[in-house]
């Protein structure tokens, strides 16, 4: 169950009060005033030299962040163009659409001189390119838009920007209850149910804002379990596989790059391939062309999955798999999850490979070991 904390526990009492602007003048699609209080006490408290907040609006929570940071600082603010609604990566909530669709981004704060440095940006939170950012960041506002994939992967962009001992917010959690943004709790739970980097994801009291000061140490995920089950059981282990070579396989090549798509098609969700126990890798055994097992292990993909795979979630990516021999053979596919069990998918992932001629240097070699 995720806690609740009040702000004063989040905040250095000694950091003399914050200053709120535009307070009173709320319209729909910003915070409360007293969330707005708070993001001004966190930012005041916490002296944040580069912020990044996805999802501008109109900029009242921008230029609130750029009031109470400290000289020098930039508020970056990243903002989905109103003629892009239609064209996003992801489906967004139909009830946003709205916030998205305006005559001008950031209006609060670009409309006037302010003193502060806000850089705006515009593009889809799921496509922008954040890597200029990676380690950066010391306070992030995640509050584009609330559905579930978004705030997935949003959540996954702010990981990489943050530095060790930095914060990030979300907008728009309700722990129980309706809530016109249901995917907000739901990444969010799964977060903190699957990696231990959300073990002290709280809520601030009286607020819909989740709260995340992350380690200052070593941030690298260990992966926990999940209540619906994982890799580091039997259970529930399904999915799909496609495998596509990139070269013609004809050739007598040492190595042959390949294209993968997985989907996890189980009920349980599959650890990232560095978790201590059972992570799930792509796997490849060798068939003679008659169908007979000639290798039952012959080789593991190396790290594609960088961090848990979700039930009905995929992942594509490309690697490459050494030729086996020179003999016609057949590589079939499967998903394993290491130390519980391999788990065949349907149809097969299979690979054909013709019989092809030795390499001179590999007759050379036989030649040496037959004399
Ligand atoms: C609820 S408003 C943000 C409110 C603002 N943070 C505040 O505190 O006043 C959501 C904003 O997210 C933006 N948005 C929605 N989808 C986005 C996406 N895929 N990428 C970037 N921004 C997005 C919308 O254009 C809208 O400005």
């Amino acid at each position: 169950m995720l806690e609740t904390t009040p702000i004063a526990a989040l905040i250095d009492d000694q950091a003399g009060p914050a200053c709120v602007l535009d307070r009173d003048a709320r319209v729909d699609g910003n915070v409360s005033a007293f969330e707005l209080d708070v993001i001004a006490a966190l930012v005041k408290s916490h002296r944040p030299g580069v912020l990044f907040e996805i999802g501008t609006f109109d900029g009242r929570t921008t230029l609130n962040m750029a009031a109470n940071a400290p000289e020098g600082a930039t508020v970056y603010t990243l903002d989905l163009p109103a003629e892009s609604v239609d064209a996003t990566a992801f489906a967004l909530e139909l009830n946003e659409h709205i916030f998205v669709r305006k005559p001008r981004s950031g209006a609060r704060f670009a409309d006037a001189p302010t003193p502060y440095t806000i850089v705006q940006l515009l593009g889809d939170s799921a496509t922008f390119d954040f890597s200029p950012f990676f380690g950066r960041v010391d306070f992030m506002f995640i509050d584009g838009s609330h559905a579930y994939e978004y705030v997935r992967s949003d959540t996954l962009a702010a990981l990489e920007m943050v530095r060790p001992g930095g914060i990030i917010i979300w907008h728009d959690y309700v722990r129980a209850g309706f809530t016109p943004f249901p995917g907000v709790p739901r990444a969010l739970k799964e977060f903190h149910l699957t990696d231990s980097r959300f073990r002290h994801l709280t809520q601030i009291e009286h607020t819909s804002i989740m709260y995340l000061k992350l380690p200052r140490g070593n941030a690298s995920p260990d992966f926990r379990s999940a209540l619906l089950g994982d890799s580091t059981r039997a259970d529930h282990l399904r999915g799909q596989l496609s495998v596509h070579p990139l070269q013609e396989p004809a050739e007598a090549v040492a190595v042959l790059p390949i294209r993968v798509v997985a989907t996890n098609t189980g009920a349980a969700t599959w650890l990232a391939s560095d978790a201590p126990a059972g992570p799930v890798r792509v796997g490849a055994r060798i068939l003679s062309p008659e169908g007979v097992m000639l290798d039952n292990d012959y080789w593991r993909s190396e790290l594609p999955f960088r961090r848990a795979i979700f039930p009905g979630e995929s992942v594509a990516f490309e690697t490459t798999i050494p030729r086996p021999g020179t003999a016609a053979c057949i590589l079939d596919f499967d998903l394993v999850a290491e130390g519980v069990r391999w788990f065949s998918v349907e149809p097969a992932a299979q690979i054909p490979l013709p019989g092809c001629a030795p390499s001179r240097a590999a007759m050379e070699t036989e030649a040496r070991q037959d004399s």
